[in-house]
């Protein structure tokens, strides 16, 4: 019989203790998948007191990670306490140098640190796993990594904040403003300490900046991610995008294309009845595009206790029946510093304006477009009983160079009565 997997767990909250509980009421089905039982031996949080939902009396208590990890009777170290730098760091960091395996959940530290820790812990020969790290309990890392391991990937893109997609479901449904859905999500917890890591688009980019290396073999570049979160999006945007056939997402989408790496998380109009256009509330939802083998959409609960819990399990499993596989599929030597491209590939537009009710004022704004090349495809004024018309125009394919470039010139065209709003519409092949 061989000796028990020993673990330690830093971190005791909704992941922590989700992964105690699957370790535990699982241990059959890891025995016959592993061959091995698995034992915790050590566990660390901030408060020694806080019940937990498990008993946890018979582990060993280390009130710093770092020693937690530095232990010589453990073979893994399961960070689950978050924040890209810090104790989480660090602990993650004296694992590897203690020659113990990592699994974490941890995205912000891998969008910040990822390309060190590759490093470290190849050159250390232990294994640092992190398929919860992106879009909670969706098996996303695993499929770009194995799966899709020798595919040409062309791009990825995805919905893998659930709380911006709450927000934006139920604005739609109920019809109140940005404000009053802000704060019944985070009435209802689903918002980080710090929101803006979350409507903010922040969450959003770690998770793509990830994605995008395993997709594409390169470093992680989490500064050269264009990132716009949802603050600004008003229930006017999303009424007449529905009007339109549309549905506003905070899309993240990564693709390698002539002029470099392109990252960009940000609000996007997408078909209404497209797989994107219909996913509802805190369900996440990303897309492969490849070369041989189309498009593969895989969608999920993108966190929550279970979802993740198992996700982290799983990485264990494979560390247990020995995965060779390298942190971003490739060894880190071989990760290229992928040149970041300055400009979004083209695109048509969603353009909202409120226009003095004037003769001539939409002539003024349509040379506006010619002068940038923007040809329009759809236009649309809306009743109204003020001087002010709201109007909406959708573009042809454009450069988001010229979009950028008629949104500073529009102001100054004097028929504009607000600052105007263009959202890219994002072209699906599925
Ligand atoms: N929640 C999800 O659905 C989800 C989904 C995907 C990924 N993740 C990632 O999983 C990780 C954990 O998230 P979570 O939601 O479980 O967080 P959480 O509920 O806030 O739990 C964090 C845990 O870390 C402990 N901790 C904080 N500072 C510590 C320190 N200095 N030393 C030791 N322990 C410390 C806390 O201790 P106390 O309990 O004593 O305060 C708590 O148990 C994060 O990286 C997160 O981004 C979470």
């Amino acid at each position: 019989m061989l000796s028990p997997i020993r673990i330690g767990i830093a971190g005791l909250g909704t992941v922590g203790v989700g992964v105690i509980k699957i370790l535990r009421d699982y241990s059959n089905s890891i025995e016959i998948k592993t061959g091995r039982t698995i034992k915790i031996v050590v566990v660390s949080a901030k408060s020694r007191e806080k019940n937990r939902d498990q008993p946890i009396d018979s582990y060993h208590w280390e009130s710093d990670p770092v020693n937690l990890a530095l232990r010589d009777d453990i073979d893994i170290y399961v960070e689950l306490i978050g924040g890209e730098d810090g104790v989480a760091k660090e602990s993650i960091e004296a694992a590897i140098s203690n020659g113990v395996h990592v699994v974490t959940a941890n995205k912000a530290l891998l969008a910040m640190h990822g390309n060190k820790l590759a490093e470290a812990s190849e050159e250390r020969e232990v294994l640092l796993k992190f398929e919860a790290a992106v879009a909670g309990g969706i098996p996303v890392i695993k499929v770009l990594n194995e799966a899709l391991s020798i595919n040409k990937v062309t791009r990825v893109m995805g919905v893998m904040n659930g709380s911006c997609n709450y927000i934006l479901t139920r604005m739609e449904e109920s019809e109140l403003s940005y404000e009053s859905i802000f704060k019944e999500a985070d009435d209802l917890g689903f918002l980080e300490a710090d929101p803006t890591l979350d409507v903010g688009g922040i969450d959003s980019a770690h998770k793509l900046a990830i994605l995008s290396s395993l997709a594409f073999g390169t470093n992680v570049n989490f500064s050269g991610v264009n990132v716009q979160g949802i603050e600004a999006i008003s229930i006017d945007d999303i009424k007449h995008a529905s009007d339109m056939g549309f549905r506003i997402k905070l899309l993240g989408v990564c693709e390698m294309t002539e002029a470099g790496l392109e990252q960009r998380v940000k609000p996007c109009l997408v078909p209404a009845g497209s797989p994107l256009g219909l996913l509802e509330g805190g369900t996440n939802m990303v897309v492969i595009e490849t070369e041989d083998s189309g498009s593969i959409i895989l969608q999920g609960p993108g966190a929550g206790r279970n979802p993740t819990a198992h996700a982290v399990v799983s990485d264990i499993i494979d560390i247990i029946n020995g995965s060779k596989i390298k942190t971003f599929g490739v060894p880190y030597k071989l990760l290229k510093n992928a040149l970041v491209s300055d400009f979004s590939v083209d695109a048509p537009y969603y353009i909202r304006l409120l226009l003095e009710d004037k003769p001539g004022a939409l002539a003024k704004v349509t040379a506006s477009l010619g002068k940038e090349s923007i040809s329009i495809n759809r236009m649309r004024q809306y009743d109204h009983e003020s001087s002010k018309a709201p109007v909406l125009i959708v573009t042809h394919s454009t450069s988001s160079e010229s979009v950028e470039k008629v949104l500073k010139e529009l102001p100054k065209t004097g028929v504009i009565t607000q600052e105007p709003v263009a959202l890219r519409i994002e072209e699906l092949n599925y």
